[in-house]
């Protein structure tokens, strides 16, 4: 099970995340970015997150700590906002929290180097949750400490949204070449070779486990919510058997504009290019457009 805080200070939000999650302050003394339960992309979000998030831990992919967070909305009174002020009323009771990363910054393909094992390993996991929100566009990766950390696993697992055909929408093909790690020539075979036996039906019991009820009850077509929990394990199962075989890899689109500056990326990260492309050289590469 998570462990649980309560909330203590909401400290701001942050603005670049569509489900404007906050920083907040807990009484264990820990930064946590908080995803509420009020947000509009609504609670599956939430159970994706913790679903997602859990197994990556377990497959040893780097995730900051996921927390259940008790919130009182009185926290926020002081918040002018009126937009978060809502958003914090929404959200009373049991939201979810993620340890915050102090520091780190943003993932830019351009100014980072990412070995193919390591790529291979995360698109492969991007495929078994069906992950369709790490492109270059918002990679929804952070580098802390020269690593490489993944965040934000609510857009996953399409299937949820319409149970009566999960069997056939998880046995889809999974088409990478908009990653923000396909052009870094992902092993793929490699990782679906070290990960998918790990996939087991017990792990996967064991992580849809962390979800809390309060975010399952009431499903349409489910009685009870451990039978809505056992229907989050087999397209999962399914796929990481399997996927592999079924990622596309086209033409990796990976002219996305550089956010980092290099001066940061490049003393930042150990793994990072030398010489960092300036805008000029992108330029010229990409045949002075
Ligand atoms: N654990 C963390 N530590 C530090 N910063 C974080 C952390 N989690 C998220 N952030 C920052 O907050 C932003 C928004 O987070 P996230 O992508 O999870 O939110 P979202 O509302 O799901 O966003 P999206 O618009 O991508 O759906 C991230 O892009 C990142 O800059
Ligand atoms: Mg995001």
């Amino acid at each position: 099970m998570l462990t649980e805080v309560t909330a203590t200070r909401y400290v701001t939000p942050l603005r670049e995340g569509g489900s404007l999650p906050g920083i907040v302050e807990a009484d264990d003394l820990g930064t946590y970015v908080m995803k509420f339960t009020g947000a509009g992309q609504g609670r599956k979000t939430l159970v994706a997150e913790v679903i997602c998030g859990q197994l990556a831990r377990r497959l040893g992919l780097r995730i900051p700590e996921l927390v259940r967070m008790q919130l009182d909305p009185v926290i926020g009174l002081s918040e002018p906002d009126q937009e978060v002020q809502e958003l914090l009323k929404a959200s009373g009771g049991l939201n979810l929290g993620m340890d915050y990363l102090p520091g780190s910054i943003g993932f830019d393909p351009l100014a980072y180097q990412v070995g193919p094992e390591e790529a291979g390993r995360i698109v492969w996991f991007d495929a078994v949750i069906n992950n369709v929100d790490r492109s270059w566009r918002n990679p929804n990766m952070l580098v802390w400490h020269g690593d490489v950390w993944l965040i934000d696993h609510g857009a996953t697992m399409i299937w949820h949204h319409n149970w009566p055909g999960a069997r056939a929408s998880a046995a889809k093909p999974y088409n990478a070449s908009d990653h923000v790690l396909a052009s870094f020539g992902p092993d793929i075979a490699s990782a679906a070779a070290e990960l998918a036996p790990l996939v087991t039906e017990e792990l996967l019991t064991e992580v849809t486990a962390d979800v809390p009820d309060e975010w399952l009850v009431d499903e349409p077509g489910f009685d009870s919510t451990d039978a809505l929990r056992r229907a989050y394990v087999e397209p999962l199962l399914a796929r990481a058997g399997t996927i592999h075989e079924r990622i596309t890899l086209d033409a990796p689109t990976t002219n996305g504009p550089s956010r980092a500056p290099g001066w940061l990326a490049d003393r930042l990260t150990p793994g990072a290019r030398t010489t960092r492309r300036t805008a000029n050289e992108q330029s010229v590469k990409d045949g002075g457009q």
